[in-house]
């Protein structure tokens, strides 16, 4: 058995080996069906017989392997999980050896210091004043726009955070057809109702339609129910559209309606001088979704919610308690401004990102991944029978081939493509209806070979599929 040195050891070359030869390793898994991993464990795992943390790191390295779509990898072309930067993997490290806990500030002044200190960063790109904002980490993009949703019915709803809904007009959430789906399961978490989410018709550009948007609110105003939030997003999920930021922020100062941005993944844009502009109009935000778990390179488990309004997020999640120690002068408790109580370090990642790579490095990486979103763009145009169906600078390409036709041709095709294992894209639906293979660039490591593998891919599976 080793020493600890030693395992340690043996965990950093396993790491370093992963990411030196990722590119030999299959991006798709070859554990496919539950019943599979279920009885590995069971015959493996029973717990009975101690095994030495040397083996486990073999052991359970060499599964995960196996049993992962690999997100990491740079021919992972999917859902905005990145590749992770090694300063990720270095504070996550620091995290779980020092494991301070950033419930109250004093018991870990430091840690809130370094996350209060990147967030203002970010805040300052998106044109927000970071002396006088908000900001704290989240577990990831869901709970900042839920944390929106509280502060916009607390700032909005009278009385909201004593009695809830109880006795009130109904309140209604705006967001648009293309917009995340945690708003449905936010609505019920909140009382709001799922049948109360407005989603907005888009235009032909997939962004949310303003004419459209002004009606409904009109309606809605007139039949009796309250209107407290419109969410625009700036990078759909779908097809990293971003809606026309300046003229929904206009709408919700008209209605005196509350202002969230979900920028969950193009936010990490706003730091590129050649795409800020896109985001004109998120500094009039009340608030604003940005992950890094995205298009950062940030492990999981690292969102970011930010807001104007300080005074409302703290009336939000307001507590006072006899048994956790008392507040500092000057600083935020964040179990008493967030939703989370206990509350893990995990700003680290991003603040060791920033302090590793420069502003400069880091805008580098994310202009490089959007010109290999145009490159790929490109080397579509050119080939034959393909059409790209979404409107973006953002490296997300929506795209199809005239000899798919219908929606099963779509999952012949993603089915083939898998089962050679090389890349990953996905499949989607627009919201015009139109089915899609969707691609997006999601690792700074993504190279021309890679596009070049993408496409040739694509065509060997419609040549398999439309030739044989
Ligand atoms: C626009 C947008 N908002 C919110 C989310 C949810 O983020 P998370 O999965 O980090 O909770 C996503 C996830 O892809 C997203 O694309």
């Amino acid at each position: 058995m080793k020493n600890i040195e030693q395992t340690l050891e043996q965990l950093n070359k396993k790491i370093i080996d992963y990411y030196d030869n990722i590119r030999d390793i299959d991006v798709l898994p070859s554990y496919k069906k539950p019943g599979e991993i279920r009885n590995y464990l069971k015959q493996n795992f029973a717990f009975k017989n101690p095994k030495s943390l040397d083996s486990l790191i073999d052991e359970i390295s060499e599964i995960l392997i196996k049993g992962t779509i690999h997100s990491t990898h740079p021919r992972y072309f999917g859902l905005f999980n990145p590749s992770v930067d090694y300063s990720s993997i270095i504070a996550d490290a620091l995290v779980s050896a020092y494991n301070p806990q950033l419930a109250v500030w004093s018991q870990a002044p430091v840690a809130q210091e370094i996350e209060n200190h990147v967030l203002k960063l970010i805040a300052k790109k998106f044109g927000y004043n970071p002396a006088t904002c908000f900001a704290n980490f989240t577990s990831g993009g869901a709970e900042a726009n839920h944390t929106a949703v509280l502060c916009a019915l607390t700032d909005k709803i009278h009385d909201y955070d004593k009695i809830g809904l109880y006795n009130k007009s109904q309140p209604i959430i705006y967001v648009s057809q293309e917009a995340h789906d945690s708003f449905s399961k936010i609505a019920q978490f909140t009382g709001i109702g799922r049948n109360h989410v407005r989603e907005i018709k888009v235009n032909e550009d997939m962004q949310m339609d303003i004419t459209y948007l002004k009606n409904q609110i009109g309606m809605d105003i007139s039949n009796g129910f309250v209107p407290v939030m419109v969410t625009a997003t700036a990078g759909t999920t779908s097809a990293g559209v971003i809606d026309s930021l300046e003229e929904i922020s206009k709408i919700c100062q008209h209605y005196n309606v509350w202002f969230h941005v979900d920028a969950a993944w193009g936010g990490a844009a706003a730091f590129s001088p050649k795409l800020k502009k896109l985001f004109r109009g998120i500094e009039q935000a009340d608030s604003i979704t940005c992950d890094a778990h995205k298009w950062f390179s940030v492990a999981m488990g690292t969102g970011m919610f930010f807001s104007k309004n300080s005074e409302i997020v703290t009336k939000t999640f307001r507590i006072k308690t006899a048994y956790m120690p008392a507040n500092t002068n000057n600083a935020f408790d964040p179990y008493s401004t967030t939703m989370q109580w206990s509350r893990r370090f995990n700003g680290l990642k991003l603040f060791m990102l920033f302090a590793n790579l420069g502003v400069g490095g880091f805008t580098k990486r994310i202009e490089q991944q959007t010109e290999m979103g145009d490159l790929l763009r490109n080397k579509l145009k050119e080939e034959t029978g393909y059409s790209i169906l979404n409107k973006t600078k953002l490296p997300v390409i929506c795209f199809t081939h005239e000899k798919l036709k219908k929606d099963s041709d779509f999952d012949l095709i993603i089915e083939k493509i898998y089962e050679r294992k090389k890349v990953w894209i996905s499949k989607i639906v627009l919201a015009n209806g139109k089915i899609a293979l969707r691609a997006c660039i999601t690792s700074f490591m993504t190279n021309e070979d890679d596009i070049n593998i993408l496409v040739n891919e694509v065509n060997q599976a419609l040549s398999h599929i439309y030739n044989a």
